[in-house]
């Protein structure tokens, strides 16, 4: 795939306008989505390749995004440590049994990819038509570990109170997401993206011992292979810390302007985001407004690839993601950068 626009964001050499996709763009808002959902159970989309590499596809072909995600989910690995996974309506994810002692983190199995194994299928799958860059993804450990204690406050409370256990289960999460994240690429994932959502609710010394000392370690053994992108609530809180893990790409949240974050992270780290996920709610001109403004801040960026702070809202409406990707789209970069234009 040479000369793709996103990859060439990724290694921060892209000359044209930049690449656009949204993070959670595989569901929630898609009307196609809706209908899945109502005819099947979200565990059945998660687990069949067939299905789960056509919602991977509905995004690219609905709207027109620069990159596939992996439809799938960050808590699909716990199934690996023989733990059950259940997506319970208004409650959202539930793993079972609950790890509440130190005594269980002791005695997981060892973490049997076998049981993923479909993952690795709808790859496959997607790979035979896909016409854009796939992203796969695995969830940050300590996220994984805040569902496997049904809260971040849990976790929290369990890392303060045991943090040699909490330590045994990071490293052992650690582990698998690295051999999880080989197979998708064995597979034909051409990028990855590490989800630490929740790493933002530490203080910076925990962030750095329960967050980053692990994301440095999946990094590492991946980015030999794959452009590594990373992405936590907290991103730019973080910005530093985590551009000195030696990511391809760090995924920002909404909060600080992209303009003022790119002079915190070195050159050669791409930079990915960081619209506001309401702004999606707002009216269509008021998208396309911030839309231009951001690329305007951006021009010339060879590393930079438009997204938004945090998931997209279920509430959203197709016609303002549109509104968004064509912006980005139609962008003519002005004369002075040095972005070419390209329709
Ligand atoms: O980006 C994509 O569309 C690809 C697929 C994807 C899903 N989840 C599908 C999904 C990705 C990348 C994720 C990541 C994920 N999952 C995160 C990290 C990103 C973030 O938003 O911070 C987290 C924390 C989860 C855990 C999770 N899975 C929650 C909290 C929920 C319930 C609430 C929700 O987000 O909808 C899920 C279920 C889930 N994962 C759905 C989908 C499409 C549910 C959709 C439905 O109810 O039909």
């Amino acid at each position: 795939m040479d000369g793709n626009l996103f990859l060439d964001a990724l290694a921060c050499r892209n000359v044209s306008r930049p690449p656009v996709w949204i993070m959670r763009q595989a569901g929630r808002y898609l009307p196609q989505y809706q209908e899945f959902r109502k005819k099947y159970a979200l565990t059945e989309l998660f687990s069949h390749p067939d299905l789960a590499a056509e919602i991977t596809l509905l995004p690219i072909d609905a709207i027109g995004m620069d990159a596939a995600i992996l439809f799938s989910d960050i808590l699909t690995i716990v199934k690996g440590f023989g733990f059950g996974l259940d997506f319970v309506e208004k409650k959202g994810p539930q793993i079972f049994p609950r790890i509440t002692s130190a005594a269980q983190i002791q005695a997981l199995p060892s973490f049997d990819l076998e049981k993923v194994r479909h993952v690795q299928k709808t790859i496959t799958l997607l790979k035979e038509t896909l016409l854009v860059p796939l992203i796969g993804f695995a969830g940050g450990p300590f996220t994984v570990a805040s569902y496997i204690f049904g809260g971040v406050s849990e976790v929290k409370a369990f890392l303060y109170n045991y943090p040699q256990e909490m330590h045994l289960l990071l490293q052992k999460l650690t582990e698998a997401t690295i051999s999880y994240l080989q197979m998708q690429v064995a597979a034909g994932a051409n990028a990855l993206q590490l989800f630490d959502s929740w790493a933002g609710m530490l203080p910076l010394e925990e962030f750095n011992k329960f967050s980053l000392h692990y994301l440095k370690q999946i990094v590492e053994s991946l980015k030999k292979l794959v452009p590594v992108i990373v992405f936590a609530r907290g991103s730019s809180l973080f910005a530093e810390e985590l551009a000195e893990i030696g990511p391809s790409c760090i995924s920002m949240d909404f909060q600080v302007p992209m303009k003022d974050l790119r002079k915190k992270v070195p050159k050669h780290i791409a930079l990915q985001g960081n619209l506001d996920p309401e702004l999606l709610l707002a009216p269509e001109d008021i998208v396309r407004q911030k839309t231009k403004a951001l690329l305007d801040a951006m021009a010339g960026e060879p590393g930079f690839i438009v997204n938004l702070g945090h998931g997209v809202l279920p509430a959203t409406l197709v016609e303002n993601v549109k509104a968004m990707v064509d912006t980005v789209k139609s962008y003519q970069p002005m004369a002075s950068s040095s972005w070419t234009a390209t329709i």
